[in-house]
């Protein structure tokens, strides 16, 4: 590589990615300059790559070439095909993919430059240990990279199965003594990961190597599958964070300052996030690490529909009654929403709510649908003016003087449980207080629980009538009746 390249036009390529990616970052705060932070992040990205192939110099082309095609190929299928409701799944499984691929580039630098090296180097079995011949804090962030990556990618995979329902979803899975297994293995790993980088030599090296990355992939199922439930949010914006700490690891392995800056920004993004959702669920982080939420659901609360007294129904043409002389609604979101893509219908009802003379706003509660941003990427789908969203903070006062509020497919974020009872597992997860409006209207197909599993007693106030259906069909029926009056 020529000088200049070296000391110029590669720092020069990560300086611009970095800042690249911190305005993505910005933009992506916003769903309005959503799409360009996107944009500008993977510009960002692409910058990245051409710096490092620059810094490499001799690569082979053809393995970049096929992992291009074949990344591009299988990263465009899932992109076309997976449906909003599946997002989460998808986030878990690349945080996984993120976390696998940086403990595989921490374990490839120890086979190479330590194990296959040796073993070149003598004919046999070398005396070097990693921090010989990588120094000593390169020997702890490859241990810190495996084991990070490792957790991030079981406990991804965990999450994913939990998401799709493949394991137990409402209830965590609690082994016995599992703190105490889980801190043994912990000790394990730190003991191992001191052999790895400061004692092990040659073909006890891969023995080592081998053991840290098997001890943590055992970690990172025994730390996500006693999470229940209503705290997977935490746990894959959690692992993202993880992702992103082993990432910047793999940077300082192999020495690429852009992948440290970029796993840092997101391993903060991360936590920030997690921070964000452990506020909007009430429970603390160290709570969900520890586990066990959700184990209380059958104490907390039944599910089934004969334990509900007094629940009124009513069909389109009653709710568009009450809905004619309104002069504020609030439009309380949910995954149901996301279910039925019922986000353009909703629009239309809005809009003629507005024709009409009405005030109309959305509630977003922070842990709605299944994701962050969940229902303010669906509104946003059907152009719904980003002014009519408001953050719970700002409609929770709102709803005593409103009219009507239509709670669409949403049922663990509007549950007054939440703020009454102690004993129920979402006690002090902050909600929208839907409960608080003139008429409730609740839009869901039966009297199901939603994710946490629980009874919702606003189903039984005198104000609420429920809407049972398809939230597309209701919504739809509704705006069919409010055109003939
Ligand atoms: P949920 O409490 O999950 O309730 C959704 C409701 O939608 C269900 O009760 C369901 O009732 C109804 N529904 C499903 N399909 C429908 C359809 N086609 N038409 C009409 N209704 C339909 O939703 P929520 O209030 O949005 O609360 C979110 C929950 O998920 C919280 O517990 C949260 O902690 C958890 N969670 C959140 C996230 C993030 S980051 N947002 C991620 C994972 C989990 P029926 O079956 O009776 O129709």
């Amino acid at each position: 590589m020529n000088t200049f390249v070296a000391t110029t036009l590669v720092p020069l390529t990560y300086l611009t990615s970095a800042v690249l990616f911190i305005f993505g970052i910005k933009r992506l705060s916003k769903v309005r300059t959503a799409r360009s932070g996107n944009a500008i992040a993977a510009l960002g990205m692409l910058l990245a790559v051409i710096g490092s192939l620059l810094e490499i110099g001799l690569v082979d082309y053809r393995w970049i070439g096929s992992g291009l095609v074949i990344g591009t190929a299988i990263g465009t299928a899932f992109a076309l095909r997976v449906a909003m409701t599946a997002m989460p799944e998808m986030v878990a499984l690349f945080n996984g993919f993120g976390g696998a691929a940086s403990g595989l580039v921490a374990a490839s630098v120890v086979w190479l430059r330590s194990i296959a090296a040796g073993s070149i180097a003598t004919g046999s079995s070398t005396e070097s240990t990693v921090a010989d011949t990588l120094g000593t804090a390169e020997a702890v962030t490859v241990c810190l990279s495996i084991l990070i990556g490792a957790i991030t990618f079981t406990g991804s995979v965990i999450a994913l199965m939990k998401l799709q329902g493949k394991l137990k979803r409402g209830q965590p899975i609690l082994l016995p003594a599992r703190h105490v297994l889980n801190l043994a293995l912990v000790a394990g790993l730190v003991g191992l990961c001191g052999w790895l980088g400061f004692s092990a030599t040659g073909s006890t090296t891969a023995m080592a190597l081998l053991a840290v990355t098997g001890l943590s992939l055992a970690l990172g199922v025994l730390l996500v599958i006693p999470i229940g439930g209503a705290d997977m949010p935490v746990v894959v914006s959690l692992l993202n964070s993880y992702s992103g700490l082993a990432a910047s690891a793999a940077g300082f392995v192999i020495g690429n300052p852009l992948l440290i800056i970029a796993g840092a920004m997101v391993g903060a993004a991360g936590l920030i996030l997690t921070q964000i959702m452990c506020v909007a669920m009430n429970r603390s982080l160290l709570n969900v690490l520890v586990g066990g939420f959700g184990a209380t659901d059958s104490a907390g609360g039944s599910s089934a529909s004969d334990d509900y007294n007094g629940v009124t129904s009513c069909g389109p043409e009653e709710a568009a009654m009450v809905l004619e002389n309104a002069e504020s609604v609030i439009i309380v979101p949910g995954y149901g929403l996301a279910v039925a893509q019922a986000q353009h219908t909703v629009r239309e009802l809005g809009d003629l709510m507005e024709k009409r003379g009405a005030r109309v706003q959305y509630a977003i509660h922070p842990v709605a649908g299944r994701m962050p941003g969940h229902m303010n990427v669906l509104l946003a789908e059907a152009d719904v003016p980003y002014e009519q969203l408001v953050e719970m903070d700002s409609i929770n006062p709102e709803f005593k003087a409103a009219d009507v509020a239509i709670v669409l497919g949403a049922n663990d974020v509007v549950n007054p449980v939440a703020s009454k009872d102690p004993g129920s597992p979402i006690y002090g997860m902050p909600i929208l207080n839907a409960h608080e409006a003139r008429s409730v209207f609740v839009v869901k197909r039966s009297l199901s629980p939603g994710y946490a599993g629980i009874k919702n007693e606003l189903f039984e106030y005198d104000n609420t009538m429920m809407m049972f259906g398809d939230a597309k069909n209701i919504i739809q029926g509704l705006v069919n009746e409010m055109k003939t009056l």
